[in-house]
């Protein structure tokens, strides 16, 4: 899909977040405000108190406890949903009716069929419709992208991607950890991440078949808990947890190659975050968001390659809300994750969990009807 909004670089895009949470502080708020054709007219979010306090820090003129209604009064040119992932659909659908471009976070829906709904009203809407998996936009996973592109790795026929944390079961008690808000836990929160690194390396291949595994190994008994986000409220062996720790899956393309997938919140075990790509003439391995190495022969002698990154500038996180909003613009080579990408997450994470379910491999046709 190309740009449909073809708007003038000169104009000002006036912003709308729904959630005032952890993401939206860190992330949308400094990215959006970093640009200088930008501004965020309004906050909504469920908690008053906490909207009303990060508006204020952060100039946000007007508040709301209820979207629809910002969106009435408002009319934004672009909304931002962030909230606990089961109002992403509601959110993302309420503001494409209201005409807006839509930065939606991860995981766009919970389920495939939601994602294709999404999807279609942001087409039939000629509105802009992504989401927020910004790790593609960090120094070493562009870099590797770059030499995937110019031919580096030749064919790529395996790819795994892991994102294995010590402690980091984040929110215990909170909507993270409750499945009716969060839909699933790992494979939802960091697996959507891990799916888009590896898969944007290699193409975006069309997934086939895919053979999950969930479990809860840590939360339920109140162990491997990030320090972050935890619900105060809930004594901590009594918190709700009914959503997976641990998600690993194998999933088959029609091209032939595939992808394996590694992600826990807690484990016995060193923390890992990384994406190694198998390829006919090159190898490469992105370690977070810091390093890219690359591996080759050259005169029939292995060759390893560190390739020198440029150090600085904005994060991931910046780049992407800068790439999305030039992307309106109709700038050229801006990108955003395209619909057809997020649509194939959403495919994969549904049929990570129904094969979980089953214990055995499932054919993604059974999803897609194809
Ligand atoms: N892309 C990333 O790297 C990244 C990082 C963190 C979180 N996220 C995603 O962002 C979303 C929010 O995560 P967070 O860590 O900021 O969570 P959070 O709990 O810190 O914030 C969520 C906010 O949503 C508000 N909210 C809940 N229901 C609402 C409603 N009906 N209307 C308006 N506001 C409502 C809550 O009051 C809260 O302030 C999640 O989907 C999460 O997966 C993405």
């Amino acid at each position: 899909m190309t740009s449909s909004a073809a708007s003038s670089p000169d104009r000002t895009w006036r912003v709308a977040i729904i959630g005032a949470g952890f993401v939206v502080q860190r992330a949308h708020i400094p990215g959006f405000q970093a640009l200088p054709h930008v501004t965020i007219v309004a906050l909504a979010d469920v908690n008053q108190a906490r909207a009303q306090e990060v508006a204020q820090e952060a100039g946000i003129p007007h508040v709301y406890t209820d979207y629809q209604e910002m969106l009435r009064r408002e009319r934004p040119d672009i909304v931002v949903v962030a909230t606990p992932n089961v109002f992403h659909k509601p959110m993302t659908l309420a503001a494409l009716e209201a005409g807006a471009h839509v930065l939606c976070e991860k995981p766009l829906a919970l389920s495939y069929a939601d994602a294709q709904e999404m999807m279609a009203l942001a087409r039939e809407r000629g509105r802009v419709l992504t989401v927020g998996t910004h790790f593609r936009w960090s120094t070493p996973m562009q870099a590797a992208k770059a030499q995937a592109d110019a031919g580096f790795f030749g064919e790529i026929y395996a790819a795994r991607s892991i994102w294995n944390r010590r402690t980091g079961i984040p929110g215990y008690g909170s909507w993270f950890t409750n499945q009716e808000l969060a839909g699933a836990g790992a494979l939802l929160d960091i697996g959507v991440h891990s799916l888009d690194r590896a898969l944007y390396l290699m193409g975006y291949p069309q997934p086939v078949r895919v053979s999950g595994v969930t479990k809860a190994m840590f939360g339920p008994r109140a162990k491997g808990l990030g320090g972050w986000g935890i619900d105060k409220q809930a004594p901590d062996a009594q918190a709700r947890f009914d959503v997976d720790d641990f998600a690993w899956a194998f999933i088959r393309f029609q091209n032939g190659a595939v992808l394996q997938l590694e992600v826990a919140w807690a484990s016995h075990y060193p923390e890992e975050f990384l994406t190694q790509i198998y390829g006919t003439d090159g190898g490469g391995l992105v370690e977070g968001s810091e390093r890219l190495t690359l591996y080759t022969e050259l005169n029939g002698q292995p060759m390893t390659i560190q390739p020198e990154l440029p150090r600085g500038g904005p994060g991931s996180y910046a780049r992407m809300i800068r790439d999305f909003v030039r992307y309106l613009d109709g700038e050229p080579g801006a990108t955003i994750v395209q619909p057809q990408e997020a649509l194939t997450v959403a495919l994969l994470l549904e049929g990570i969990l129904r094969s979980a379910e089953r214990g055995q491999e499932v054919d993604l046709g059974e999803i897609t009807g194809q």
